[in-house]
């Protein structure tokens, strides 16, 4: 008898949300949850842009050109806007936008970040015929020239930061498809505070369980652990002593309360290596063993 009432809650409590959902009509809160993005992958083309105002966005000094360039260039967002049916959800989920470029650039952002006015798609240099867009530039002794759309950043978030020149492509992809690995399993304030600000300033270049960018570093999958020194000294430090690296300066951007919250997301993350346990035969972790 006791068992038949354990097994009759048991059901009524399996069932209890599906049947409230009936009642309340949950439609839309599913909808919600499973959110599927109509295009997720957009070219950047003309008839993207069709009927959308230039400005004009003056880069000084510029970080490709290492000059003044004023671009003809249309807001991020605008672009987005017109991109993405469903732009308002995106927003609220907080989607990632992924650009991919010819250079073999993949940065990512937020999506909501596309929001923030930072963010510019150029698409010619200021009075120039559409002939002759771009002037040739020259990057590790390779000639570009005239090479589709730049991405540009104008908030000196780090004015040396590379300009995905060549960008043909847009990709919108769900917060939890795109961060899968690196997402802590925590509810501490600090680790979930780090995370958003790996997400924000770190992931785009270096990986957390080989989610992440291709420009640095994974920071997890390794035989010696990051430390709160090293990551100081890389934040704060490491671009007065080499100008020509990738790695921004982070003074002025952040504090080191903030590299702390950076630490103890790395650190949680250090005891979730996700990736390298469930797929131990991947050689970038068989490189990782002693
Ligand atoms: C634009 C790309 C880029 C971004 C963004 C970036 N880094 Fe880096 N980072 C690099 C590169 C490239 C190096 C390698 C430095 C070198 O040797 O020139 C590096 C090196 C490092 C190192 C030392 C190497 C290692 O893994 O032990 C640490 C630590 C580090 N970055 C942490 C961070 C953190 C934390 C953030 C975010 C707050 C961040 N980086 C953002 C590109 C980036």
């Amino acid at each position: 008898m006791g068992d038949q009432n354990a097994t009759i809650v048991y059901w009524v409590k399996m069932t209890l949300p599906f049947f409230t959902c009936l009642l309340l009509s949950c439609d839309q809160k599913q909808q919600e949850e499973s959110l599927t993005i109509s295009n997720p992958i957009v070219q950047l083309n003309d008839d993207l842009f069709e009927g959308m105002n230039k400005v004009v966005v003056h880069q000084s000094p510029d970080a490709v050109y290492k000059k003044d360039v004023s671009y003809e260039a249309f807001p991020l967002s605008e672009v987005l806007i017109k991109a993405y049916p469903e732009w308002k959800e995106l927003l609220q989920q907080d989607a990632v936008l992924i650009m991919r470029a010819i250079g073999g650039y993949v940065p990512q952002m937020p999506f909501s970040d596309g929001f923030s006015g930072r963010v510019y798609v150029a698409t010619n240099i200021e009075g120039r015929g559409s002939d002759q867009a771009y002037d040739c530039w020259d990057e590790g002794g390779e000639e570009h020239c005239d090479l589709g759309y730049f991405l540009i950043w104008t908030d000196g978030f780090y004015p040396e930061r590379p300009q995905p020149w060549g960008t043909y492509e847009f990709e919108v992809i769900p917060f939890e498809t795109a961060y899968g690995d690196a997402i802590p399993q925590s509810s501490e304030m600090n680790v979930i505070a780090g995370f958003n600000k790996y997400r924000k300033y770190c992931i785009e270049c270096h990986q957390i369980n080989f989610v992440g960018g291709n420009k640095a570093t994974e920071h997890i999958a390794r035989k010696i652990p990051l430390e709160q020194n090293l990551l100081d000294h890389f934040l704060f430090n490491f671009r007065k002593l080499d100008p020509t690296t990738y790695m921004p300066d982070f003074n002025g951007i952040l504090t080191p309360g903030d590299s702390k919250e950076i630490m103890a997301y790395i650190d949680h993350m250090q005891t979730h290596q996700n990736y390298c346990v469930s797929e131990p035969d991947d050689p970038r972790c068989e490189e990782l063993r002693f």
